[in-house]
């Protein structure tokens, strides 16, 4: 979300004539684009500032401003804090960035809008790889499950036209782009006039059968059977669901404010294995909310044991100011507990990521190229459409290139590869994206 955001702020104000600068030392104006979603990003940022702060003395004229969720919590009293910051910007407050700073002034813009969606904006792609992208179909979030301070930082869900969405993707194509990846808080209850995410899931589908999409984050309880049959019915829809369970016990559940119980996650996950059999699946989980037995926590360890999730972003509870919890609910369970529990579930979807990857071993993807693998300069990098990455001997391949890979070797992590000799192999026909 935030690398989406930043390229369209990289586009405003390049409009505006701003360049990108090499370096911070070189910039007169650094931004930083902030997650207010647990305490530790937060604090990271504050070290960060302080760091910067000695740039500062050195270069008078340098500004400083502080974008996005952060902004928007902290609003002015983060420049009376860091004396280092210039400027904070909310995230729906971009369009005006341009205009406040010729002002020259401080400023704290932190206004929410329940329409810009910056649809018309083409962001610019600034750590692109030239291969993958991100595409924001919606922004905002009003589910407020009570840990979470998003609702209050991004404002209400709106979602972007779908003629901008397939327009973009459209150029992406153009542009030998090969996966885009459609973003929102909860991609499941997009919806324009008449236009579900399901159909506009299909339309993005249809602009290339050499483009893929995947999409990120599915909420449970709006995770419909139109969705999967959709996903079933194009090659082209990667056959992978995030889809953050939080914890596997329906008290905590109800306490969090999800409406969903484990039942209904279970059956959502039943209708995936059924419609998409081939399909991974991957979750966010919490560890330590308020109040959660010993008991509770076994349940999401139990969970974990049964759903076998193919990769999970596994958080430690941390209170935010402003939430549901914060205001209603006590944070009790002590911070070595909420380590220990964490750590059981790392532990265990260590080793159920091992497992599932010793289980591919043999098994033939097909795999996008993304690029030179980060440890050996001979081996490259790409991703099978379940997500996976698949590391292997670089030979005449080229980032953007399908292969068949067949698996050799794996880690918790990654898949080892060799790829077939043969020509790359378009799923279908290739065929000029559809403007
Ligand atoms: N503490 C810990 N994790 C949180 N998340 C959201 N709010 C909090 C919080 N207060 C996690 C959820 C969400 C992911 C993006 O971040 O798991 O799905
Ligand atoms: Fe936060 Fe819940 Fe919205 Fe996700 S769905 S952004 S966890 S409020």
């Amino acid at each position: 979300m935030n690398i989406a955001d930043s390229d369209v702020v990289a586009s405003i104000l390049q409009r505006e004539g701003y360049r990108i600068a090499r370096q911070a030392d070189e910039a007169d104006l650094i931004l930083l684009n902030t997650c207010a979603i647990r305490d530790n990003a937060e604090q990271r940022i504050h070290h960060r500032l302080r760091d910067l702060q000695a740039l500062r003395r050195r270069r008078p004229g340098l500004r400083i401003g502080v974008l996005g969720c952060m902004a928007e919590r902290l609003q002015s009293k983060l420049m009376e804090d860091e004396e280092c910051v210039s400027f904070v910007a909310g995230p729906d407050t971009y369009r005006d960035l341009p205009a406040l700073l010729r002002q020259g002034a401080k400023f704290a813009a932190t206004d929410l809008s329940d329409t810009e969606t910056y649809a018309d904006i083409e962001p610019v792609r600034l750590s692109s790889n030239g291969i993958t992208a991100f595409v924001s179909i919606m922004r905002g979030c009003q589910n407020y499950c009570a840990y979470c301070v998003v609702p209050y930082t991004r404002g209400r869900e709106r979602s972007r036209d779908p003629e901008t969405i397939v327009d973009e993707v459209a150029r992406l194509a153009q542009a030998g782009y090969r996966e885009v990846t459609l973003l929102g808080q909860n991609v499941n209850s997009y919806r324009h006039g008449h236009t579900t995410f399901p159909t506009l899931l299909e339309r993005v589908a249809q602009v290339s059968p050499l483009l893929r999409v995947r999409l990120a984050t599915s909420h449970p309880k709006d995770l419909g059977d139109e969705l999967l049959h959709a996903m079933a019915a194009h090659p082209n829809i990667c056959k992978c669901i995030h889809l953050p369970v939080q914890s596997g016990s329906d008290r905590v559940l109800k306490a969090m404010n999800r409406r969903y119980t484990r039942d209904w996650y279970m059956g959502r996950i039943d209708a995936i294995r059924r419609i998409l059999p081939t399909c991974s699946l991957t979750t966010d989980v919490i560890a330590g909310f308020c109040g959660e037995p010993e008991e509770d926590h076994r349940l999401t360890l139990f969970l974990f044991r049964e759903v076998r999730y193919a990769y999970a972003y596994m958080f430690k509870f941390s209170m935010r100011p402003g939430t549901y919890a914060h205001a209603h609910l006590a944070d009790d369970v002590p911070d070595e507990v909420k380590t220990r529990r964490l750590e059981e579930i790392i532990a265990l979807q260590g080793e159920i990521a091992l497992h599932n990857n010793q289980a591919e071993l043999g098994r033939t993807h097909e795999v996008l190229v993304e690029g030179a693998s980060h440890r050996r300069q001979d081996q490259l990098f790409g991703r099978t459409s379940q997500n996976k990455v698949v590391v292997f001997d670089r030979d005449t391949h080229q980032p953007g290139d399908y292969l068949q890979v067949k698996i050799t070797g794996c880690t918790a992590a990654t898949l080892l590869g060799q790829a077939a000799q043969e020509a790359p192999i378009p799923q279908q026909p290739q065929t000029s994206p559809q403007p």
